[in-house]
């Protein structure tokens, strides 16, 4: 064995050891924060913390206040109601959607007494936060859409528990 390793291997054997451990030296030492140390800027002068993107919701963010109540916005949340919620919650609401059908769990009926009576402000934070085995929809849907989609469940709420004296003169001439 001593053969194979002469002592005048040694000292260049030392020196490469040496080195390379140099260089691990230079990587330590160069700039870095310590681990959960705030970072103040970033090196290439972008805000800090960052900005949220166009579009998303952060989760902490404070719920919207409602936009005002139009027939645009009924038509907007409509159109959104079916494109979000009608796969689970169908066309009426009434928890049947298509998917329901094969299989996922079923939504309760938006006709139920606790929904008709739930502050329109319920629908908005479901749809902002989820709800049991419901997800979140607030990386998917705007906060304007999410309150379009809550007036338009009252508007389906309304659809299926009129009495007849709310209804227009002309509408309940053609009731049978
Ligand atoms: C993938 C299926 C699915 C979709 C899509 C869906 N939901 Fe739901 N939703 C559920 C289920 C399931 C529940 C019941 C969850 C539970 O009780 O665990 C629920 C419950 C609810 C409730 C009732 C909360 C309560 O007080 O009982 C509301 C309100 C609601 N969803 C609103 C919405 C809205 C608004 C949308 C569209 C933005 C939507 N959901 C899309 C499945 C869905």
């Amino acid at each position: 064995m001593t053969r194979l390793f002469p002592a005048v291997l040694l000292p260049a054997l030392l020196l490469g050891t040496a080195a390379l451990l140099g260089a691990c030296d230079n990587m330590a030492k160069q700039p870095r924060d310590k681990t959960w140390t705030p970072a103040s800027s970033t090196s290439d002068g972008r805000a800090w913390p960052p900005q949220p993107a166009p579009n998303t919701v952060a989760r902490e963010d404070r719920p919207q206040p409602p936009p005002a109540l139009t027939p645009a916005l009924l038509a907007r949340g409509k159109e959104r109601y079916e494109i979000h919620c009608t796969p689970c919650h169908g066309y009426l609401g009434d928890g049947d959607g298509m998917i329901v059908q094969r299989g996922f769990p079923r939504p309760p009926s938006f006709h139920s007494d606790a929904l008709r009576n739930a502050p329109t402000r319920h629908f908005y934070d479901v749809a902002t936060n989820g709800w049991g085995a419901m997800y979140a929809y607030a990386d998917r849907v705007a906060p304007d859409d999410r309150w379009a989609i809550a007036a338009y469940i009252r508007a389906l709420q309304a659809s299926q528990h009129a009495a007849a004296a709310d209804l227009p003169d002309a509408v309940r001439g053609t009731l049978r």
